[in-house]
């Protein structure tokens, strides 16, 4: 995609504050915004401790680093540790994802040519073909691989040696990983919202690299309504920056967001239009719940993975939703949230 396309690729405001990677998330500015090193990664703080220790515990030994695997909602920063970790011990990073790797030759020309340290990031891991996947094991477990030639009584198995490397997997569904690939990370964590703090400070952080002038109520709000995701600080950052620009004079404070984003349909929390369609749904339409996931999906005609993998989090986080084995229920804060009553049912 060249400068053109992405200048030409506005967002929503649906996508404004998913969390999912979106075209224009690949353009050089929003790219400069990622930390490099683990010094600038902000919050996730016993998950960046623990990666320091391996780090450093792995260089000491002049091993490569253990396979890791993160896991959380889309947005909060496991592409970018992937990248940090290559950065940190030194050694080349190769990308390619789950749905990349159609056939096991694509692996293995990927395998073949990693360099003894480097780090393979497999972004949504959880969605690597079987066949490619059990490819997989024995690469994790023995730096090898075992390709098969000819078929029949032809068939001829040739072990492939590999030079020692880092698999670094990503995914925002853990529980779909199959329990053999599970089995072969040394290390795996999830990253979590980040809490208020933290999000402020990414925002000053971003603003000062973006050169925008925003003061400390302005950072606050714009923190409170980016969904606990740094990807949507970012976003929103850019938004408000055209904003402040046209309407104003450039400098942002808390009646700037404000403005900006409500243009976009983007409320204090940082709900958006479709967030209160869905928990509208459950409430007005569902009387509060439980609905299964696939009927609230068909209501909204929305496909069932958006509501699971960019609505659902942030809402299950705070509340808004509670999930049992009936299905989801309106939580008291969606309520709240909404100004609605809780119908005199207990909640
Ligand atoms: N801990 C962090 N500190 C500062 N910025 C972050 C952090 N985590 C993520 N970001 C920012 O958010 C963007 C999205 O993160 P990314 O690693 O792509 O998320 P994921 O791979 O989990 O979807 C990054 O480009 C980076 O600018
Ligand atoms: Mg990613």
């Amino acid at each position: 995609m060249n400068d053109e396309m992405l200048t030409r690729c506005r967002l929503d405001a649906e996508e404004l504050v998913s969390g999912r990677l979106m075209p224009g998330d690949e353009a050089p500015e929003l790219l400069s915004l990622r930390p490099s090193r683990l010094s600038e990664y902000i919050g996730q703080r016993e998950l960046v401790e623990s990666l320091l220790i391996a780090i450093e515990a792995a260089k000491g030994r002049g091993e490569p680093l253990e396979h890791l695997l993160f896991h959380g909602p889309p947005g909060l920063g496991k592409t970018t540790l992937a990248h940090i970790i290559a950065n940190e011990m030194g050694s080349q990073l190769t990308v390619t994802s789950g749905p990349a790797l159609e056939k096991g030759g694509d692996l293995l020309g990927l395998l073949t040519h990693l360099e003894e340290g480097d780090v393979l990031f497999v972004d949504e891991i959880h969605r690597t073909p079987r066949a490619v996947e059990e490819l997989l094991y024995p690469a994790m477990e023995d730096f090898a691989v075992d390709f098969v030639f000819d078929k029949g009584i032809h068939a001829r198995s040739h072990r492939f040696r590999l030079k020692r490397f880092t698999l670094v997997g990503a995914t925002t569904r853990v529980g779909m990983l199959s329990a053999p690939l599970r089995d072969r990370f040394g290390m795996m964590r999830s990253l979590d919202f980040y809490g208020i703090d933290d999000l402020v400070r990414i925002t000053r952080r971003s603003a000062a690299l973006l050169e925008m002038s925003i003061d400390a109520d302005g950072a606050r709000c714009l923190a409170e309504r980016s969904r606990g995701t740094p990807r949507i600080v970012n976003r929103l950052l850019k938004r408000v920056r055209d904003y402040a620009q046209v309407r104003g004079d450039g400098r942002v404070d808390c009646t700037v967001v404000e403005a900006a984003l409500a243009l976009e349909g983007v409320d204090a929390l940082g709900l958006t239009r479709l967030d209160r369609r869905y928990l509208k749904t459950i409430i007005e339409f569902y009387d509060g719940g439980p609905v299964g996931i696939e009927a609230i999906a068909a209501t909204l005609q929305e496909d069932v993975d958006t509501l699971v993998d960019v609505v659902e989090p942030y809402l299950l986080a705070n509340g808004m939703v509670i999930r049992t084995s009936a299905g989801r229920r309106a939580g008291n804060e969606a309520f709240r949230h909404l100004g609605l009553k809780a119908q005199g049912k207990l909640f």
